[in-house]
C-alpha cells in the first residue's frame, strides 16, 4: 500500500493503476462501518483508494473538530490489511487555499434536518467531496446510508455537475445490540452506551408499525418519541421521501425515517430506509 500525503504523490501513485478505481473517502478513526465500505469497494473494483482527512470546513464553530478522534497508526494498519492500493492522507494546507471558490448546498435539501441544525456543514462537506472525487478519478465511490442527507446531496452534486463517477450507497452497519456504528460513539460514557440503543429501538418500532399497516407519519413519530425516553434530548424525528420532502403517509419503497438525538456528549443520528 502506498501512502500519499500530497497531490503530486497521489497523482504519481495513480499512474500505476489501470482499470476501475473504487474510492472510499473517510475522516479516519476507522470502524467496521468504514470497513464494510472498503471491502465492498475492494470486491467491486480493480483498484482501491481510501482517503483519511478530517475536513475542517464541514465542522461548525464550537463543534468537535479539535477533539475529533484521530487514529492514524491503527487506520494505516486497517487499510493495509484491507488491501488498499493508495491511502491518501493530505494536510489541510494541501487541500485548501485561502479565498477559495466554494460550492453551496441546495437551498431546500441542504437546509432541512441536518442542514438546519448544522448550517454550513453541507457546503464544506460537498466542497471536500468534490475535490476528493476529482483527485481520485474514481469509477465508483462508496458512501454509507447512515449519513442519508449527505448521500442524497452528493448524488445531487454528481448529477448537477455532470461528474463522471457512480455513487454507491452502502448499508448501515450496527453493533450486535443495534447501535449504528459511528466514530463519535467513542464519546459515549457509562450508561450512555445503553441509553443510545433507544435510537435503533425507535426505528424498529417504526418498522413494526409500518409492517402492521400504520402509515400515518404523525402516529409513527409519536410512538418513536415514547421509545426515545432514554436520550437527553431529541433534535428531530423526520419522515421524508427519498428527495427529503416531508410525507404525511409512509410510501413503502420511497421513505426514509431519520432522527438526531443527544446522549451525553455525542449527538447521534440514525435512520431507516423503508
Ligand atoms: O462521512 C464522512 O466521513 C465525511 O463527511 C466525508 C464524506 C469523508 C467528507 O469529509
Amino acid at each position: 500500500m502506498l501512502i500519499a500525503r500530497t497531490i503530486d504523490e497521489l497523482q504519481e501513485a495513480k499512474k500505476a493503476l489501470s482499470g476501475s478505481i473504487g474510492f472510499v473517502p473517510t475522516m479516519g478513526a476507522l470502524h467496521h462501518g468504514h470497513l464494510s465500505l472498503i471491502r465492498q469497494a475492494r470486491d467491486e473494483n480493480e483498484h482501491l483508494i481510501v482517503s483519511i482527512f478530517v475536513n475542517p470546513t464541514q465542522f461548525l464553530e464550537g463543534e468537535d473538530l479539535d477533539a475529533y478522534p484521530r487514529k492514524d497508526e491503527a487506520d494505516i494498519k486497517i487499510c493495509e490489511l484491507a488491501k488498499v492500493d493508495i491511502l491518501f492522507m493530505p494536510s489541510v494546507e494541501t487541500m485548501y487555499e485561502k479565498d477559495e471558490l466554494c460550492i453551496g448546498a441546495p437551498a431546500v435539501c441542504g437546509y432541512v434536518l441536518e442542514g438546519k441544525m448544522r448550517p454550513g456543514h453541507f457546503d464544506g462537506m460537498l466542497q471536500i467531496v468534490m475535490k476528493l472525487l476529482n483527485l481520485s478519478a474514481a469509477s465508483n465511490a462508496y458512501f454509507g446510508k447512515k449519513d442519508a442527507q449527505q448521500l442524497a446531496l452528493i448524488i445531487q452534486m454528481v448529477k448537477n455537475y455532470f461528474m463522471d463517477v457512480n455513487i454507491i450507497p452502502c448499508e448501515i452497519v450496527r453493533d450486535d445490540r443495534g447501535l449504528a456504528l459511528s466514530s463519535r460513539n467513542v464519546y459515549l460514557k457509562g450508561d450512555e452506551n445503553e441509553r443510545a440503543l433507544c435510537l435503533s429501538h425507535s426505528l424498529k418500532r417504526a418498522t413494526k408499525l409500518v409492517m402492521s399497516g400504520t402509515l400515518n407519519v404523525e402516529k409513527i413519530k409519536k410512538e418513536m418519541h415514547t421509545v426515545l425516553q432514554d436520550v437527553d434530548s431529541i433534535e428531530y424525528i423526520a419522515i421524508v421521501d427519498r428527495d427529503f420532502k416531508r410525507l404525511e403517509e409512509v410510501e413503502v419503497g420511497n421513505t426514509i425515517i431519520l432522527l438526531a438525538a443527544w446522549v451525553g456528549k455525542p449527538r447521534l443520528i440514525d435512520n431507516l430506509w423503508i
